[in-house]
């Protein structure tokens, strides 16, 4: 590890009040890393949510073992901790547990079941760093977590993956596996720069659906270093050079966020303005007549994404693109974007009704630093104009049954 690499894992340390901090290029290394920490082998069986993306799920393939999906709550777009213990066999050995947009899944309940079943828990923080569950930051309580710092993350380095644990013995093998992992050439930090230099200067809400198609389009063809490329979504087998390490220009985009300014740490404001963004939104689906997304009393939502239900997602996307509205995408599939082949995952079609109906509804709207409220604005004219098209911003058994 070079110095800034170590500043930036000592800033993570200090900001997680956590000892044992692991740097590697994505997030899906560092899942990586968790699960073979663990010693999952072939054979093994991983838990976790019908309602995530492919690469969250490659890393357990890669290693032998298989994924077990389960659904969601229909309210918070979480793994429903009620449906884990029935699909619990000899075999589980982990459960990953997502923070789904933002919020975090009912640890405490999951970490009970972990507990009575001799079983690890991960907590899938890609969405929740900064976030609470009960007072404690997120990623914190459970064995093992991690978080990624891809382009639309909580914070960005670009691409990186964060591994954490509470557990010496794992601490020890993360730390050995950190090592093994091959250093980024000089042609992936390059380019790297070259797309935060890119993102900085050019990205804004007005340039986002051209951005995001090209830079798509590209990392599908596998001709830049995308979030992800093309054969990750073809079939999970693992490349030979997958467990690949942190660089020094991940490392110094990140330290930038943990800078204090008037006592503050960057990535605390910008957490707070995703949370301004949100309420916004809030008043806005309000105003409309709608229930604003459930937050469930344990935790701090921090918003990562707003979602809301739409009846038609395809003519809703077209509508956005010509209002020039920014629109995500998550999740929409059940193993996002993955939408024929699911055999290739492990996963059944029909076994998962509710994340099965979210992923055919779902829209996100952006929080991110360069939303103020003139897009505010722009939504709230594009929402009222389209009102009969929204569902709501979360889910009901009752939704989901007239459908099916
Ligand atoms: C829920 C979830 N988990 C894990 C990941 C993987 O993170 P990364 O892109 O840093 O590998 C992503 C995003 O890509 C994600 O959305």
């Amino acid at each position: 590890m070079s110095k800034k690499t170590d500043v930036f894992k000592a800033k993570i340390s200090e900001y997680l009040s956590l000892d044992n901090v692991f740097l590697f290029w994505k997030g899906r290394v560092a899942l990586y890393a968790i699960l073979k920490a663990i010693g999952i082998k072939e054979g093994d069986e991983v838990i976790l949510p019908a309602f995530t993306c492919v690469v969250a799920v490659n890393p357990i393939i890669y290693l032998g073992a298989k994924p077990i999906y389960i659904d969601i709550e229909p309210d918070t777009f979480n793994i429903d901790p009620q449906k884990i213990e029935n699909k619990i066999t000899k075999r589980t050995k982990a459960i990953i547990a997502q923070n789904t947009f933002g919020l975090p899944a009912n640890i405490d309940l999951i970490l009970e079941i972990a507990k009575r079943n001799n079983i690890f828990v991960i907590e899938d923080c890609a969405h929740g760093f900064g976030g609470t569950y009960k007072g404690k930051k997120n990623g914190t309580v459970a064995d093992a977590a991690f978080y990624s710092t891809q382009w639309n993350k909580p914070f960005s380095t670009g691409l990186g993956g964060i591994a954490v644990t509470t557990n010496s013995d794992m601490a020890e093998k993360l730390r050995k596996l950190e090592k093994k992992a091959i250093q980024p050439s000089f042609k992936e930090t390059f380019l790297l720069k070259g797309l935060l230099n890119i993102r900085e200067k050019l990205l804004s809400s007005n340039t986002y659906w051209v951005a995001l198609k090209t830079y798509r389009f590209l990392s599908e063809k596998n001709l830049i270093i995308g979030s992800s490329q093309g054969y990750e979504l073809e079939k999970p087998v693992m490349p030979p050079d997958f467990l690949k390490g942190f660089s020094d220009v991940q490392a110094e985009e990140g330290i930038k966020y943990f800078e204090k300014v008037n006592n503050e740490y960057k990535i605390d404001k910008l957490i707070s303005h995703r949370k301004k963004i949100a309420s916004l939104y809030k008043k806005i689906i309000i105003d409309l007549g709608f229930e604003p997304p459930f937050e469930p009393d344990y935790t701090d939502h921090t918003y990562l994404r707003f979602p809301l239900l739409v009846k038609d997602r395809n003519k809703f996307f077209r509508l956005a693109q010509d209002n020039k509205i920014e629109l995500g995408d998550w999740f929409l599939s059940p193993i996002h974007p993955i939408t024929s082949n699911f055999e290739f995952w492990y996963y059944r079609y029909g076994e998962n009704p509710i994340s099965e109906y979210a992923s055919k509804h779902i829209v996100n709207l952006p929080t991110h630093s360069k939303i103020n409220e003139d897009f505010i604005d722009k939504v709230y004219e594009f929402l009222k104009k389209n009102k009969d098209e929204i569902i709501g911003c979360y889910l009901t058994e009752n939704l989901i049954r007239e459908e099916t």
